[in-house]
């Protein structure tokens, strides 16, 4: 008969596909026990088999537990060979080793050199059962006061209402899964026999172990509460997988494994609440906490960064001791049971980092790791935001802006914990590399700190996180009060990497391509803060030292925001239906992904018009008897309509009934850009550009040739007075939009998030590039003659390929 003990571990393992012991597909087992020489029938050797692994199991669980500790190869045969298992014979013992595992739900563990239990699947289900049976007693179980504190929670946690069925149910599985760590905490303590054996009533023992321990991840706090409305068999069936994290040989992972499948990706989105991956975390930890000293882990979720390599690990050299800081209670919780199951010595603070001072703590810290929240300076409140702003100006003496997000602030305030010579490890976002926000982070980094490396992982290949949409960053540093004067890193990760080839990169990296990525040595006085650091990982090998700014030969504008596109911006059928007359009206390009090639011609404008494009923008003289603001407009039309102008017939003008039906549908959206302008009706007029290129894109930016008199909006930026002759201009447009002019603009563009370039004005305007008046005469010909292949070509859908390669050559030959 199958042991019921042993076929219930079965159950709970059956839905895992982490096995990593190598299975061989072998002859089934033969045992040495055979005096029984009687014939057995297929289904009486497999019963017998499964007997035997059971007795095996049986042996190897010996301290009274569901599974068994941990266990060598040695441990494992020895008992089979006692069970009567042939395991010298390499087949049976591949055979035999693969069943115990697949019943067990272990797998190998190199570096303790012990079969260990995988964290299933089935653990997050259970909770989710779990949970399941706490969500129906919320509409009566709570008190008052209760509800009060879940209230709260849901706020901290910018969870939505707690009314929603998405909030019940994390807040229900986030109690459970509270219970669960609780009772992981507390084996680990029982197994030192600090505590008492682990009776049914938890809140009692959690309290209990609270006070003979002083640790406080075993406070109670509201998650607690809301557990104790789960049905109990539900939530003793979750305590019961307690041992598999107790063994885990990743416990950090493991937990924040678990948080984020039991977690909305919005609502982890809204604490910024993304863990790193471990091969990461590692060469973040060996930097920080190299010299054995006490680490800061502000932020530290379930304590990945701070986390020592291995539970198991003998040869430890990381820190004596971790400060992890987390705003949520929860994650304080899992942070510290995965320390503490880790070995590390630890004190957990549920504090708000930027809260906290250096005189909170009762060590002198040497090292930070820290992968902060990656929240958007507007999803802040307003008056916290101001309020850390203001403090942390006051603190670092820079003006910081205002526009700046959460993980900046983290920064600036962890440099207040480091002195001289400690090692800080930051995990973030890319994107204060280019935006105006990161101009001031980039000077107060050059200021505080050596600048050892900066790693950027590929934006164009998948994220470092599985659901976060931020290109990663990790800034490996060194706290000091000099000048410093070494080599900054930009190393450019592009295919994945393991931990020990990223430490020796950051350390020690030469300059130039490696197996899996780029690395640029750049010394850090020569660095400049307004400058676009994300080009340096992909440094342009183009001498651009000759090369003139662009606005030295054209002026640059953005194009002019309407205020309201569907208000301003018409096609052909609503010109027609209101009647309204050409002169109120110009012509447009509306967007970029409209132009299809290096040229825009009135052929072009024709065709867009003739497919319902909006081609046309709102642009009439001053209207006289219009009123001067759109909010009295509204009261003109609806109080006062006799006022409105008319023509002889007495109608309403067509332009004026056309705005007025336009006010009616559209609101006043964009009310504040048409506040300061001089007529609310008609965005600021531009002449039409010659040339246009769009704001942003993805891979290229194109500069188009404009034949026509259609003028653009925000878009596009467009150049004027250009004082070249045509032949000159083409010139320099062959130039832009060869390989070579590309691979320039892209050292000027800002990532955006999800890979967008960003080509601000500033940038257009110091746009090295070449100057076709100081140019042979011959070459400048031979460029524009390219140009206008390429234009031609693109029309045609032909290859430009091959013009651009030839258009990269010539452009070679001017450099
Ligand atoms: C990006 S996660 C990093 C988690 C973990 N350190 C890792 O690397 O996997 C950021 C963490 O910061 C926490 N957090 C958000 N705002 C905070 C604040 N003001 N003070 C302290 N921690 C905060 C979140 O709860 C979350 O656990």
């Amino acid at each position: 008969m199958i042991d019921p003990e042993v076929n219930r571990l079965h159950r709970r393992g059956a839905s895992s596909n982490a096995r990593a012991y190598t299975s061989t597909p072998s002859p089934s087992l033969v045992t040495s026990g055979g005096t029984d020489h009687s014939p057995v029938t297929p289904v009486g050797v497999e019963a017998r088999h499964n007997e035997q692994i059971n007795a095996v199991i049986r042996q190897l669980t010996t301290d009274g537990h569901d599974i068994p500790s941990p266990f060598s190869k040695r441990e494992l045969y020895r008992t089979a060979a006692s069970e009567g298992f042939e395991v010298w014979k390499p087949a049976v013992k591949d055979r035999f080793t693969d069943r115990v595992l697949d019943r067990l739900n272990y797998k190998w563990d190199s570096v303790s050199q012990t079969f260990t239990p995988v964290v299933t699947q089935e653990l997050t289900e259970d909770i989710r059962n779990a949970a399941g049976t706490i969500t129906p007693a919320f509409d009566t179980g709570l008190s008052a006061s209760l509800r009060k504190q879940v209230d709260k929670w849901c706020d901290l946690h910018a969870f939505d209402s707690f009314a929603t069925g998405a909030a019940q149910r994390t807040v229900a599985r986030h109690g459970v899964l509270s219970v669960l760590l609780k009772a992981v905490l507390y084996e680990w303590y029982q197994r030192r026999g600090v505590v008492d054996p682990l009776s049914d009533a938890e809140p009692q023992a959690f309290q209990n172990a609270h006070e003979r321990t002083n640790d406080v991840a075993f406070d109670t706090f509201v998650l607690d509460h809301i557990a104790e409305l789960a049905d109990r068999d539900e939530l003793a069936s979750v305590v019961a997988h307690r041992d598999r994290l107790l063994y885990s040989t990743r416990p950090a992972e493991d937990i924040g494994r678990i948080y984020a499948a039991l977690t909305p990706n919005e609502y982890r989105q809204s604490l910024g609440q993304f863990r790193t991956p471990p091969e990461i975390a590692e060469t973040m930890h060996s930097w920080a906490g190299r010299d054995g000293g006490h680490l800061l882990d502000p932020g530290m979720g379930a304590g990945v960064l701070s986390s020592p390599y291995h539970p198991r690990w003998e040869l430890n050299t990381g820190p004596a001791h971790v400060d992890g800081v987390d705003r949520s209670y929860l994650s304080r919780l899992m942070g510290a049971t995965a320390l503490t199951l880790s070995g590390q010595s630890n004190t957990p603070h549920a504090r708000d980092f930027l809260n906290l001072e250096p005189d909170d703590l009762q060590r002198d810290i040497g090292g930070i790791v820290c992968n902060p929240p990656y929240t958007s300076g507007d999803a802040l409140p307003k008056e916290y935001k101001d309020q850390m702003n203001a403090r942390l100006e006051e603190t670092t003496g820079i003006d910081i802006s205002a526009r700046s997000a959460l993980y900046t602030y983290f920064l600036y305030h962890s440099r207040s914990f480091l002195s001289s010579g400690d090692h800080a490890a930051y995990l973030t976002p890319d994107s204060f590399l280019t935006t105006e926000y990161g101009t001031q982070l980039k000077q107060f980094l050059l200021d505080e700190f050596a600048l050892n490396a900066l790693v950027q992982f590929d934006p164009e290949g998948e994220s470092v996180f599985e659901d976060a949409q931020v290109t990663a960053l990790i800034s490996f540093v060194e706290a000091t009060t000099d000048d410093p004067d070494g080599v900054t890193r930009f190393i450019r990760v592009d295919e994945s990497i393991d931990s020990s080839a990223l430490r020796e990169a950051v350390q020690h990296g030469d300059e130039g391509e490696t197996d899996w990525g780029f690395i640029n040595h750049v010394q850090q006085q020569a660095l400049s803060p307004d400058r676009n650091w994300a080009s340096l990982f992909n440094p342009c090998d183009v001498d651009t030292s000759g090369l003139t700014p662009l606005d030295e030969l054209v002026t640059i504008h953005r194009g002019k925001s309407t205020g309201d596109v569907d208000l301003f911006c018409l096609t052909q059928d609503d010109v027609d239906e209101y009647g309204i007359p050409e002169q109120d009206l110009a012509r447009l390009i509306r967007q970029p992904k409209l132009v299809n090639g290096y040229d825009f011609r009135d052929e072009d404008w024709e065709s867009l018009r003739t497919a319902g494009e909006e081609v046309w923008l709102l642009d009439p003289d001053e209207l006289p008897a219009v009123r001067e603001s759109q909010w009295e407009f509204n009261k003109q039309f609806h109080y006062d309509a006799d006022s409105l102008p008319r023509n002889s017939a007495g109608e309403v003008t067509s332009t004026v009934s056309y705005l007025r039906d336009g006010v009616r549908k559209c609101g006043t959206a964009g009310a504040n850009v048409l506040k300061t302008r001089p007529y609310w009706y008609r965005p600021r007029r531009q002449a039409s550009p010659r040339v246009l290129v769009q704001d942003a894109g993805r891979d290229e930016f194109t500069f188009v040739l404009n034949e026509t008199t259609a003028r653009n909006i925000h878009n596009f930026r467009g150049f004027y007075d250009v004082p070249l002759d045509e032949t000159e201009l083409k010139a320099l447009l062959a130039y832009l939009n060869s390989p070579i002019g590309q691979q320039v603009i892209q050292t000027q563009t800002q990532t955006q998030q999800g890979g967008y370039e960003k080509l601000s004005i500033s940038a257009l305007k110091t746009l090295p590039v070449i100057d076709p008046r100081s140019i042979d005469g011959s070459l400048v010909e031979t460029l524009a003659g390219l140009f206008d292949e390429l234009r031609e070509t693109a029309r045609e859908s032909g290859d430009r390929e091959v013009v651009l390669n030839r258009l990269n050559s010539v452009v070679r030959q001017v450099l």
